[in-house]
């Protein structure tokens, strides 16, 4: 282990550091010598056939899917459907007439997934695993596999898989626009460059992600995270990630719903993590942001550059906002990691979880 870890305290602290390079390599393996994505043709063939996805994951790569659907939907126009696997195996929703697949699966050996796996193969349905297990059974049972090139992921908390799942996603997304003829206006290898010089420098701010841990997250027994559209999505991992190494209670919520019933747990000092990148839903978020301070929360607001207003505690670099959820989940993984670290938790093996889950 130690070996491994290099001079790392931790698998997680290595692995959240590893992300601006894991972004490198995808870039460098999925692209050609004209700097255009390169991607298995097989798998684009099954985009452009398929009348809709169904993206099937777990956990943080359910999380991934979450965004990859706004991804499938916004750039390639593909409708596009998430589900959690061991909800779909036994309660399967109706499906389009040319279904496709993507299982999402870090280890590729999760048994929820396989169990639909099993059965959409019954009903002769394509699939893709995107995995970053090459040979592991999702990818050998699935028609098609998309290589995530994390490297290996030993700590049970998930963090550079989740990047490159998004960024793998977004190259997906992006190449079927292009075969489908849809004019892009960006170019996705370079955001996807900037995306990893903005994670760099994220990397590189440990001490202040530490501060912050410390002051919000030391002694509160729970956390609530908000965001709107992708945001929230990221909202959804960053709840995961504190709960499943620091057991602090965390939920992740959509900033509207706030006032729907959320809002009642409210209390002096409780922390609330908000996440605004998206412009159309600044003003929106920012007005959910008084209502819980005006009840005594104690808010860290996340932003992009552009968007920042005065007092806010993080703003990330200015990336495409599709991507925006590659960057901000860093301080996230950061935030639970010393959250973590600072209330002696076992950061790399939290209790009662299992790196991979094989039992359905
Ligand atoms: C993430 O931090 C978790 N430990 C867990 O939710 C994980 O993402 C889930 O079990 C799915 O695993 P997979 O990607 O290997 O299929």
């Amino acid at each position: 282990d130690d070996i491994e870890k290099g001079t790392y305290p931790h698998f997680m602290l290595k692995e959240i550091d590893e992300q601006p390079f894991v972004m490198r390599k995808i870039i460098q393996e999925y692209q050609n010598e004209s700097d255009q994505i390169k991607l298995d043709e097989g798998v684009r063939n099954a985009m452009k056939a398929c009348d809709r996805v169904y993206i099937i994951a777990a956990g943080t790569s359910y999380h991934a899917g979450l965004i990859g659907k706004e991804m499938l939907e916004k750039v390639a126009e593909v409708p596009t459907e998430v589900h959690i696997a061991s909800e779909f195996s036994y309660n399967m929703p109706l499906l389009s007439e040319k279904p496709l697949f993507i299982f999402i699966s870090q280890s590729g050996e999760t048994a929820d997934l396989r169990a639909v796996l099993v059965e959409i193969k019954k009903l002769g349905h394509p699939s893709i695993t995107m995995t970053n297990v090459p040979g592991s059974t999702l990818s050998r049972e699935a028609t098609h596999t998309l290589h995530l090139l994390a490297g290996p992921e030993i700590a049970v908390a998930s963090t550079k898989a989740y990047t490159a799942q998004l960024a793998v996603l977004t190259i997906l997304a992006v190449d079927t626009a292009q075969a489908k003829g849809i004019e892009l206006g960006f170019d996705p290898l370079k955001e996807l460059a900037i995306v990893g010089n903005a994670m760099e420098a994220l990397c590189d701010q440990k001490d202040q992600f530490e501060k912050i841990a410390y002051q919000f997250l030391y002694t509160t027994r729970n956390c609530f995270f908000i965001g709107r559209g992708m945001d929230y999505h990221v909202a959804l991992e960053g709840a995961l990630k504190l709960k499943e190494i620091s057991y602090i209670q965390a939920e992740g919520f959509a900033g509207g719903e706030l006032k729907h019933g959320t809002i009642a747990l409210i209390e002096e000092g409780t922390p609330v993590i908000a996440l605004s990148t998206q412009e159309h839903v600044n003003n929106l978020i920012r007005s959910n942001v008084q209502e819980v301070e005006a009840r005594g929360a104690n808010v860290c607001m996340i932003t992009r550059e552009g968007l920042e207003r005065p007092g806010d505690d993080v703003v990330i670099q200015d990336v495409h906002p599709l991507l925006a959820p590659l960057v901000t989940v860093l301080p996230l993984q950061l935030m639970a990691y010393y959250a973590a670290l600072h209330r002696n938790c076992d950061v790399d093996k939290p209790r009662n979880l299992a790196k991979s889950v094989t039992v359905e």
